[in-house]
């Protein structure tokens, strides 16, 4: 039995046992997927010990992603760039390896709903982690602009200068920005207080723009109600990111691809129903 597992804290709430165990009945694969507490002083600890008994892979979240980024042996060139890690590898050598399937969980996520990005003009609001964590897989889709607008600028412009190498990146503030985007993706943290960033109505065009909220809830998001009130085409919420970055994280440690739409589906009821 292949022993997976998720640490956080809290870890409570977590929905990753939930998708990887429909993952792995999906796949036939015999695997134990746990959501483990680890202590705020000894996120460290709580690792080695599980992959000292067997642990194959762990995914990580909030608040241990950079800890797990210091402590891999070795990283993948998009978790180099997130400056953080989702994903822990145990490779044959038994070295540690640290990877961040956020970005890409966002991307095939949209991808799947159907959403264009090459030659699109994106906004991404916000300049902390979630942000930097999905830039270098939405640059490789080749938009004909992404621009970061953060309330503090400053963070915004360190941002878009990391990665002005991989893609046409500018940053700006919430009080700059005039043109409507074709899409409008919110990583800031507001929706967790059910708040709202200070975004001026004409960045969404009425039946054009899409908007995507890297939150998620039982309830839609803040940013996502501003978006259907102001006619966006579409909304989008992060759950589906949530389940396409559990589904990389499933095949760098498998090699096998899930199907992630009954997933999302199962996951989706079974919110509603809490
Ligand atoms: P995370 O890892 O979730 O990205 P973070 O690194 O603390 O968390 O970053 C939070 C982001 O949400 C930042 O871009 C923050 O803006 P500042 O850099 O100006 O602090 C943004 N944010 C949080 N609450 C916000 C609010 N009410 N309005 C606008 N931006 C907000």
């Amino acid at each position: 039995m292949q022993k997976y597992a998720v640490f956080g804290n809290p870890i409570a709430h977590s929905q990753s046992p939930f998708i990887h165990g429909l993952f792995a009945q999906q796949t036939g694969l015999q695997l134990s997927y746990e959501a483990l507490l680890a202590p705020l002083d000894d996120f460290a600890g709580s690792l080695q010990v599980f992959f000292a008994s067997g642990g194959c892979g762990a995914n990580i979240t909030v608040p241990f992603k950079e800890q797990a980024f210091a402590l891999a042996g070795e990283l993948s060139e998009r978790a180099r760039r997130a400056g953080a890690v989702n994903t822990l590898i145990k490779l044959k050598d038994g070295r540690i390896r640290g990877d961040n399937t956020d970005g890409a969980g966002l991307v095939s996520d949209l991808l799947q709903n159907g959403v264009t990005l090459a030659g699109q003009r994106i906004l991404l609001l916000g300049a902390g982690g979630a942000a930097r964590g999905v830039l270098e897989p939405l640059l490789a889709q080749q938009p004909a602009e992404l621009a970061i607008a953060n309330r503090t600028v400053k963070r915004a412009e360190q941002l878009a200068a990391e990665f002005a190498d991989l893609g046409p990146v500018v940053a700006c503030g919430f009080d700059w920005i005039d043109a409507p985007a074709d899409l409008i993706i919110n990583a800031t943290s507001a929706s967790l207080n059910d708040e709202l960033p200070p975004l001026a109505p004409t960045l969404i065009k009425p039946g054009h723009t899409l908007c995507y909220d890297m939150m998620y809830g039982k309830d839609t998001t803040a940013f996502n109600r501003w978006a259907q009130l102001l006619e966006a085409a579409g909304t989008l919420d992060g759950l589906g990111m949530l389940v396409g970055q559990a589904a990389e994280s499933f095949y760098l440690w498998t090699g096998l691809r899930p199907d992630t739409a009954p997933v999302l589906q199962a996951l989706r009821d079974r919110l509603a129903g809490s």
